[in-house]
C-alpha cells in the first residue's frame, strides 16, 4: 500500500545480530523518532538508557541470560519515570503522589509507544531488534546495575543490531476475533484452538508448546510479586 505499511507488516523480532553497528547519528536519528510517540499530557513519563559498552552488555547478560542482549549492537533499556515528575511538581506543591495503577499506566504507555515508535525507525534503517521484558524480574538489580532512582523502574529493553536471521512474519490472530464492529464480541474457545493451530503451523518444531499453554503457563497462576515488591519500594505502588 506504501512503504511505511509494507515496513510495519514485515515486522518480525530479531534476536540473532550482524557485525555492523549502528552509527551514532543512526541512533540519534531512530531515538529522536522514538521519542515523538504521543504521550499522556506531554509528560513524556520514561526515559531511555543506552546501552552500547560491552562490559555493561555483559553485566546486563549475567542478570539476564537471553543470548540477544549480549548480540545486540546497542541495548536501549526503557524505564517509567515519574522522578523528573516529581521535580516539576514540587515547583508549586510540597506533595508528590505517584503511586497507583493509574500512574503506572501512564508512564507504561508513554514508554510503550516511544519503545515501538523506536524499534520502527530502526527497521525503517534496515535495523532488527526484540523487546525484552523479562527483565522485569530481575529489577532490582537492574536499579543497582543502572542507579534507578525512586520513582523510576525498568519496563522492557530493546536488543538492536543488523538482522542475522530471516523468516515470514508471525500471523497474528484472526482479523475478526480482534477487531470488533461498534459492540465488543466475546471470543469462544474455538477461536484460541484455531489459532493454536496457525500458530503450530507457522512455528513448526522450533516451538514446542501451543499458543494456549503459553497462555496457562503466563496466566494460570497469581503473578511473581517481583515486580510488585519493586515497584512498591520505589514508591510507586
Ligand atoms: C512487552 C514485550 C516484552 C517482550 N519480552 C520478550 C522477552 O523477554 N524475550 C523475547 O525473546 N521476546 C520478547 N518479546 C517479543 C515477543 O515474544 C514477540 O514480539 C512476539 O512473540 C511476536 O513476535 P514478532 O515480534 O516476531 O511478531 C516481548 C515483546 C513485548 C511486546
Amino acid at each position: 500500500m506504501n512503504e511505511t505499511i509494507d515496513l510495519m507488516k514485515r515486522h518480525i523480532s530479531v534476536r540473532r545480530f550482524g557485525e555492523k553497528s549502528i552509527s551514532d547519528e543512526e541512533l540519534r536519528e531512530i531515538l529522536e523518532a522514538g521519542r515523538m510517540a504521543s504521550s499522556w499530557k506531554n509528560f513524556q513519563s520514561y526515559s531511555i538508557i543506552v546501552v552500547r559498552s560491552e562490559e555493561k552488555k555483559q553485566a546486563l547478560y549475567d542478570l539476564l541470560p537471553q543470548p540477544a542482549i549480549l548480540a545486540a549492537n546497542v541495548f536501549l533499556l526503557f524505564v517509567g519515570d515519574l522522578n523528573r515528575a516529581g521535580k516539576g511538581v514540587n515547583l508549586h506543591s510540597p506533595t508528590f503522589h505517584p503511586e497507583g495503577v493509574e500512574n503506572l499506566l501512564i508512564s507504561s504507555v508513554d514508554a510503550s509507544l516511544a519503545a515501538q515508535n523506536t524499534l520502527l525507525a530502526a527497521e525503517s534503517l534496515g535495523y532488527g531488534g526484540v523487546i525484552i521484558g523479562v527483565l522485569r524480574e530481575v529489577a532490582e538489580d537492574l536499579a543497582r546495575l543502572f542507579d534507578l532512582p525512586d520513582y523510576v523502574y525498568p519496563i522492557f529493553g530493546i536488543a538492536l543490531g543488523e538482522p542475522a536471521q530471516s523468516r515470514p512474519p508471525k500471523p497474528r490472530l484472526p482479523y475478526d476475533n480482534v477487531i470488533f464492529e461498534e459492540r465488543y464480541q466475546e471470543q469462544s474457545r474455538e477461536v484460541i484452538k484455531e489459532y493454536d493451530k496457525i500458530q503450530k503451523d507457522y512455528a513448526g518444531d522450533r516451538v514446542t508448546t501451543t499458543w494456549s499453554e503459553r497462555l496457562a503457563d503466563q496466566f494460570s497462576q497469581a503473578e511473581n510479586p517481583v515486580t510488585k515488591d519493586y515497584l512498591t519500594k520505589k514508591k510507586l505502588l
